[in-house]
């Protein structure tokens, strides 16, 4: 089953389902990758500098044999290198082994300090996150603009961005609109409003956790459940093909060749089958007493997200 793409506000078509990576570890990641691309159909996956695997992703992909140009591949920039986006974007590509991304994101919009006392989390004494307070992200997503044009990377985009920081810290500067906001969106964090307001913006919401991570509630959700049973399908089919029929772009993650490939059939069956009264249904799940964010990150910095513990919105 080939999978539908959409396209970004420069044109650039990108599938609707990715492969995540994060946590897939480097000795399960080239099998999974190449067992995806190869065998299951995906043409995209879904990477990031601070993953620590973008080498064996990169294995991965070379050895399915499908050509460079007809995958998808994302990257992100980690938060030490804000202030030096286009070395760091050329040590993802020496990982990765391609001279080009199709999108490349700011993976949170917190700076940290590249001279701290982590190589990837720096804090200070306190426990608090290292953050470089000074430095603007308009200044990061300006150096982004950079790596666009000069060809190293098709699209850019963000990632854990609110409508706060968009509209005070990046729209008002840039010259080029984010292609994408990554977030973490699904059953029990839809995100409603940021998610109608993106696409209002011409910003293609990605939707990562969508299966709701390591050890998920989801799986045993039980409006889902229910749903999947009424069309014949499995739960983590309608967890993610609800996404998809939003023309959400959904980025599940699994490094077990069984899963790689009912989660990207599954997801376009779901995405097909759903009606309008199964989504109405779902949409409402959060709102009924189960709202809730499943990866909370501490990073000393109100981020101006709803529903984020300890902060308002
Ligand atoms: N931008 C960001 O800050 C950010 C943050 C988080 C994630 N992401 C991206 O989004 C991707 C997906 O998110 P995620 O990895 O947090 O979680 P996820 O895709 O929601 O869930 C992955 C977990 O579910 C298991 N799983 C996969 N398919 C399953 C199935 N059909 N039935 C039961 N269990 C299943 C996986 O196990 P196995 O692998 O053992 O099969 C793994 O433990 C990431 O890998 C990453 O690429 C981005």
């Amino acid at each position: 089953m080939s999978c539908p793409s959409v396209k970004l506000n420069n044109g650039v078509e990108m599938p609707i389902l990715g492969l995540g990576t994060w946590k897939s570890k480097p000795n399960e990641v080239t099998n999974a990758v190449e067992t995806a691309v190869k065998e299951k159909g995906y043409r995209h996956i879904d990477c990031a500098w601070a993953y620590g695997n973008e080498k064996e992703v990169g294995e991965g992909i070379r050895r399915s044999g499908v050509p460079r140009s007809e995958i998808f591949i994302t990257s992100k920039l980690w938060s030490m290198h804000h202030q030096c986006v286009e070395e760091a974007l050329d040590e993802t590509l020496a990982n990765l082994g391609t001279d080009y991304l199709d999108l490349y994101l700011i993976h949170w919009p917190v700076p940290l300090n590249p001279n701290g006392n982590h190589p990837r989390i720096p804090t200070l004494p306190d426990g608090s996150r290292d953050v470089l307070f000074d430095w603007k992200i308009k200044d990061t997503w300006s150096q982004m603009e950079t790596v666009l044009k000069k060809g190293k990377v098709r699209a850019i985009g963000v990632s854990n961005v609110s409508k706060r920081i968009l509209e005070t810290d990046i729209l008002p500067y840039a010259t080029v609109v984010p292609a994408v906001n990554q977030l973490e969106i699904h059953l029990y964090n839809p995100q409603h409003n940021l998610v109608n307001y993106l696409k209002s913006k011409g910003i293609v919401p990605q939707a990562y956790s969508p299966l709701g991570s390591v050890n998920s509630p989801l799986l045993s959700d039980e409006t889902a459940s229910e749903i999947a049973k009424k069309h014949g399908l499995q739960t983590p089919d309608v967890l993610l093909g609800y996404l998809v029929a939003k023309d959400i772009v959904t980025l599940p993650k699994s490094v077990t060749p069984a899963r790689i490939a009912s989660n990207y059939n599954g997801a376009l069956a779901a995405a097909s089958n759903l009606a309008k009264e199964d989504i109405e249904k779902l949409d409402g799940v959060a709102a009924s007493g189960k709202q809730r964010r499943l990866i909370m990150q501490q990073w000393s910095v109100d981020l101006g997200f709803e529903n984020w513990p300890g902060q308002t919105p």
